[in-house]
C-alpha cells in the first residue's frame, strides 16, 4: 500500500490509508490507545487497541494502515489541521525504535545550552522546527526576488587568501604549507561577478572569529549577498535591498501561516517606505529624544540602534530604518566616499527592531582609486592583485549589500538570541559539542603536565 501524507487524509473519510511518521505522543485509556503521528505535513490522531501497539512510544518511527473516520463533534481538535478526523488502526509496523529520550520534546523546558547539546533531537520540536521553516522561506524569497530582477546566482569560495572586511575577526587555517583564511564575506567574489553577470547574488556560509559571546554574533553565519553593476545612484542598492526585505515579509506571511501560528508570531508587512537617515541626523534625533550626545561617534551604540528604530516606528510606522553615510575611516577600503564630503561614505546599514541586519553601499570601481584606497588602509597591494583584475579590466559603477539570515529571523520572530535562528550555531564555546568538554589542541596533554610537574 502506498503512503498517504497526513495533510491528505483530511479529504479521505471512509477510506483505507497508510500513514508513516514519528509517534508524537501516546495516551492510554484502558484497552484503547490514542497515538498522535507526525509527518512533514502535520499531525493526525490514530486510535488503536493496546495489543496492536504494545510498547510503541514517543519518537518511534511507525507506519500504520487504517480507516479514516470523522471524529465525534465533541472530540474535534481545532488546534490541528487534521483535528476533524482520526484513523482507526488495523495494522502497525515499527520502522525504527527510539532509545530512551533525554527529555520531553513537545514541551521543552531545557535551558538553551542543553537544547543545543541535543540539537539533532531538539530540532524536531514543533516551535524550533518552525523557526527554520520560516528561515528557509526567507532565503527562498531572497533568491526569487533577485532572480526576477535578472540577478544570477553563484557560489563563492570559503577558503580565501586575504581578509575582506578588515579587523581581526578572521579564522586562520593551515593550507598545506601556506597560510589561508576562512571567508569573512563573499565580498570580493560578488564584485568580481559583476564583471561577469552584471548582477550576481550568493547564499554563502561566512566565518567571523568573534571572541565574545553576545546574543548577536555567531562565528559562522549565512550571508545573503547581492551585487549590481551599472547603478545610476547608490540609492538604487538601497531600493533593491528594501524590495528584497519587503518580499521576504510577504512570502513568510503567505507561505508560513502554520509556523507563525505555532510561534504565536506576527510579522507586519512593509506598507510604508523605510526611512533613510544619515548617521549624523540619527544622532541628532537620539540627542533630542534621550539627551545622549554621541554626535561625534563613528557608529551607533546598540542602545541607540534600539532608540532610532523606536523613532522609525513612531514616526513612520515601520520597525526598520536605513542609516547612511558612515565615516570613511570606519568602513572597509572598497567603500565609495561621498563626493560631496569624502569624510563620509555612500554606504548604509539597515536596522530592524534595534539590530543591524544589513550592510551595503556603493563600491569604488575605479582601478587606480581602489589601489590607492587599499594602500591607504595599510594593506599590501600585492595581496589584492587577483581581486584587482576585476577593476583593472573595466568595472561599471556598482554596489551591493549583505543580509544576515540568522539576524533577520531573530528580529522578525523576536527571538532572544541569534543562536536560536542558527541550526547548528558555532561560537567561542561550541562546535556542535561544548568545546569546554574537549582537550584544546595546543594545550599540553595530561601526561605532559604530569611530566612537567615531576621535573
Ligand atoms: P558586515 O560585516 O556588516 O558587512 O556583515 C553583513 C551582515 O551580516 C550579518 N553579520 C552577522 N551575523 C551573525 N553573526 C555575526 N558575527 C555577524 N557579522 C555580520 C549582519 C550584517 O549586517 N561585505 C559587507 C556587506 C556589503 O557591503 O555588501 C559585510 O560583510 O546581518
Amino acid at each position: 500500500m502506498k503512503r498517504t501524507l497526513i495533510s491528505k487524509t483530511l479529504n479521505l473519510p471512509g477510506e483505507k490509508v497508510k500513514v508513516s511518521g514519528w509517534v508524537n505522543s501516546r495516551r492510554d485509556h484502558g484497552g484503547i490507545v490514542f497515538l498522535d503521528i507526525r509527518d512533514r505535513t502535520g499531525v493526525v490522531q490514530v486510535i488503536c487497541s493496546a495489543e496492536l501497539i504494545n510498547d510503541v512510544k514517543d519518537e518511534d518511527v511507525v507506519e500504520i494502515e487504517g480507516i479514516v473516520g470523522k471524529r465525534p463533534e465533541k472530540m474535534v481538535n481545532p488546534n490541528i489541521e487534521s483535528g476533524k478526523i482520526e484513523i482507526k488502526a488495523e495494522k502497525i509496523n515499527i520502522l525504527a525504535k527510539t532509545e530512551k529520550l533525554p527529555f520531553e520534546l513537545k514541551e521543552l523546558n531545557a535551558s538553551q545550552p542543553v537544547v543545543l547539546d541535543y540539537r539533532p533531537f531538539t530540532l524536531r520540536n514543533n516551535k524550533i522546527k518552525s523557526v527554520f521553516k520560516i528561515q528557509a522561506e526567507a532565503i527562498s524569497s531572497f533568491r526569487k526576488t533577485l532572480e526576477e530582477l535578472d540577478f544570477t546566482e553563484f557560489y563563492a569560495p570559503a577558503i580565501v587568501p586575504t581578509a575582506t572586511e578588515g579587523g581581526a575577526e578572521i579564522f586562520h587555517i593551515d593550507y598545506f604549507d601556506y597560510d589561508a583564511f576562512l571567508a569573512q564575506s563573499p565580498q570580493f567574489y560578488k564584485q568580481i561577478m559583476v564583471g561577469v553577470f552584471e548582477r550576481a547574488f550568493t547564499v554563502a556560509h561566512v566565518y567571523r572569529a568573534e571572541p565574545s559571546m553576545t546574543t548577536r554574533h555567531l562565528c559562522e553565519y549565512i550571508s545573503l549577498d547581492a551585487e549590481m553593476g551599472f547603478i545610476d545612484s547608490w540609492t538604487e542598492v538601497m531600493d533593491t535591498c528594501e524590495n528584497v526585505i519587503k518580499n521576504i515579509f510577504i512570502d513568510i506571511n503567505k507561505k508560513c501561516k502554520k509556523e507563525l501560528k505555532t510561534l504565536d508570531a506576527v510579522i507586519p508587512e512593509l506598507n510604508s517606505k523605510i526611512p533613510r537617515l544619515k548617521l549624523r541626523e540619527a544622532q541628532e534625533i537620539i540627542l533630542k529624544r534621550t539627551k545622549r550626545d554621541n554626535r561625534k561617534e563613528p557608529d551607533l551604540e546598540p542602545i541607540d540602534e534600539k532608540e532610532i528604530c523606536l523613532w522609525a516606528k513612531e514616526e513612520h510606522g515601520v520597525e526598520l530604518v536605513f542609516i547612511t553615510h558612515y565615516p570613511t575611516k570606519k568602513r572597509p577600503f572598497y567603500t565609495f566616499p561621498d563626493p560631496e564630503d569624502p569624510e563620509y561614505t555612500l554606504s548604509f546599514d539597515l536596522l530592524y527592531k534595534g539590530l543591524e541586519i544589513v550592510t551595503g553601499g556603493q563600491r569604488i570601481n575605479d582601478y587606480k582609486q581602489l589601489t590607492e584606497s587599499i594602500k591607504k588602509w595599510g594593506n599590501d597591494v600585492k595581496n589584492f592583485e587577483f581581486y584587482l583584475q576585476a577593476f583593472k579590466y573595466g568595472m561599471p559603477p556598482e554596489g551591493g549589500f549583505a543580509l544576515g539570515a540568522e539576524r533577520i529571523i531573530k528580529q522578525a520572530l523576536n527571538l532572544k538570541n541569534v543562536r536560536e535562528a542558527s541550526l547548528f550555531p558555532r561560537d567561542m564555546g561550541r562546535i556542535d559539542q561544548r568545546l569546554s568538554l574537549l582537550q584544546p589542541k595546543n594545550s599540553p596533554s595530561d601526561q605532559e603536565t604530569k611530566d612537567k610537574k615531576n621535573e
